[in-house]
């Protein structure tokens, strides 16, 4: 059986490699598959730090270790995948209704969001167990 998780992928960003340093850009809707409304980043992350441990209804995100690295574990509520991210001409497409943790992340790193709205309090699912029950309703 397909689950939601299999609509998530770590996609390649192009990149302009140049002696002065290299380049990668990001063009609305072009490269990922959403409109971007909304960009931030988390920084100044201490060691052994976890992020996020909620789900979104409807927002479609787009994360990016623009320095460092980190690791993304996404659950569609079935199936739990493990992304390890350490370049930043590539980034993870999340979809709506992934629950994603975030740990793992090297000292100084830096991840970038590119989100398809802007923030939504109601928009998040902060409870395992609601996301579980809401993942079964869906089915
Ligand atoms: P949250 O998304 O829970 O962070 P994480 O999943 O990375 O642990 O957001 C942390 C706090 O920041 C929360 O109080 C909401 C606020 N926030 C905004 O005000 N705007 C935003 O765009 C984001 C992402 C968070």
């Amino acid at each position: 059986m397909a689950t939601n998780i299999e609509k998530c992928s770590i996609i390649q960003l192009p990149r302009i490699s140049d002696p002065r340093g290299n380049l990668t850009f990001i063009e609305n809707s072009n490269h990922i598959p959403f409109d971007i409304k909304r960009v931030y980043y988390l920084y100044d992350i201490p060691g052994g730090s976890d992020r996020g441990t909620h789900a979104h209804k409807t927002l479609h995100q787009f994360i990016i270790a623009i320095s460092g690295s980190f690791d993304v574990e996404l659950d569609d509520g079935i199936i739990k995948k493990r992304f390890h991210l350490n370049r930043s001409y590539y980034g993870l497409y999340v979809c709506p209704m992934m629950w994603r943790l975030l740990d793992n992340f090297s000292s100084g790193s830096v991840c970038l969001v590119l989100a398809s709205g802007i923030y939504d309090e109601f928009d998040y699912i902060r409870d395992y167990n609601v996301f579980i029950q809401e993942t079964r309703e869906l089915i």
